[in-house]
């Protein structure tokens, strides 16, 4: 069945192509201070192993993945045949793609914890997701180390507010529960651009490394810090976990046995899975209120098109012929597909390919 999201991807993509870039689409972007878990929340989403992660400044350049939605292996392989841009690899194993993000990383903003603002394109291929661009950023630090420019700290908030400032995105604010909410560079920035609270989910890491005797019920409550659209706290994979390769459907076993059992009353609305379901019923609704605007704006930009190509007197390839086409199909298919979407989440098993766009 067709999906309301693969069609936004699709409008993402041919506005890329016929460069307007003015137009914006929803998407997840991760934002907190360094080491929060922003990268180990994005893998358990897309539930297989592939970000590089670690201590200290890992991701030092935009990553922009799009998880893309594919009929099973085999129409795959038939479909996609010729179809690949000059300017792609293909993988499909998880330990190359990683290797290739961190080498990428380095041919963009050097081998010494420098950062770029260059984004890196990453598109997963797979039966088992649900299509949904998730953006993972450096995290938020203060004080510059390696070849870092003394203003690392402020370099790294524009490039953050620079995503995040799209009204259509969503902000997925990730605050360790070993530190103060309240000291949360990740929800201070998110109040920037979303004052309201209107597009900004907050999830908590690393309830397992609290300290004995204390816990994050209130937190999660919400009696700290209100969070209109919910706060959802999450066990990741420790350093140590990552080191004996503990895996992630393991990983989120353990995650559900270490919430029923210090969190009973929660459990349900908490974990990965949890945080996975809840992000595309936000995105769906997300989609669904910025479609009046982005109609308009498409609209807009047809005009422009048709009026430069009017002005040029001869036939041209028309761009705008293919946007008016498909934001027709986007159109229809929306009304019936945003119930049915919301019942796709999967993020399990993933046994696409990837590409690694530049
Ligand atoms: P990022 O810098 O925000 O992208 O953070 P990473 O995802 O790279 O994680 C930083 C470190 O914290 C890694 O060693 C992770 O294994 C560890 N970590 C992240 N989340 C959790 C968690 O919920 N529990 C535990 N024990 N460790 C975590
Ligand atoms: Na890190
Ligand atoms: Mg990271």
């Amino acid at each position: 069945m067709e999906t309301l999201i693969p069609v936004i991807n699709r409008l993402q993509e041919v506005f890329l192509t016929v460069g307007a870039d003015s137009i914006q689409l929803p998407q997840i972007v991760v934002v907190g201070s360094q080491s929060s878990g922003k990268s180990s929340v994005l893998e358990s989403l897309v539930g297989r192993d592939f970000l590089p992660r670690g201590s200290g400044i890992v991701t030092r350049r935009p990553l922009v993945l799009q998880l893309v939605h594919v009929p099973p292996l085999e129409e795959r392989r038939k479909h996609d045949n010729g179809n690949e841009a000059a300017n792609e690899s293909i993988f499909t194993d998880f330990t190359e793609i990683r290797k290739e993000i961190q080498e990428e990383t380095d041919r963009g903003s050097g081998d010494n914890k420098g950062i770029g603002n260059d984004p890196i394109y990453l598109k997963i291929f797979s039966p088992n997701v649900l299509s949904l661009t998730l953006v993972d950023l450096p995290g938020i630090t203060k004080v510059p180390v390696g070849d870092q420019p003394e203003d690392i700290e402020i370099q790294v908030q524009e490039m953050i507010l620079s995503f995040i400032s799209n009204p259509n995105s969503i902000i997925l604010s990730v605050s360790p529960a070993t530190s103060d909410l309240a000291t949360s560079d990740a929800l201070k920035l998110a109040r920037e651009v979303d004052p309201d609270g209107r597009r900004t989910l907050l999830v908590v890491t690393k309830l397992d490394l609290m300290d004995a005797g204390t816990d994050a019920l209130e937190v999660l409550l919400g009696r700290v810090i209100p969070v209109r659209l919910g706060i959802i706290g999450v066990v990741n994979r420790s350093q140590h976990d990552l080191n004996t390769r503990k895996s992630v459907p393991d990983a989120a076993k353990d995650e559900q046995a270490f919430l029923q059992r210090h969190y009973p009353s929660l459990a349900s609305r908490c974990g990965s899975r949890y945080l996975a379901r809840t992000l595309s019923r936000l995105l769906m609704h997300h989609i669904r209120d910025c479609l009046p605007e982005l109609k308009t704006r498409v609209t807009v930009l047809t005009a422009q098109y048709q009026a430069r190509l009017n002005s040029y007197g001869q036939p041209v390839e028309d761009p705008s012929a293919m946007l008016l086409q498909i934001v027709t199909k986007f159109a229809s298919d929306y009304c019936n597909t945003i119930e049915g979407t919301a019942r796709h989440i999967q993020t399990s098993e993933l046994c696409g390919g990837a590409r690694i766009c530049y």
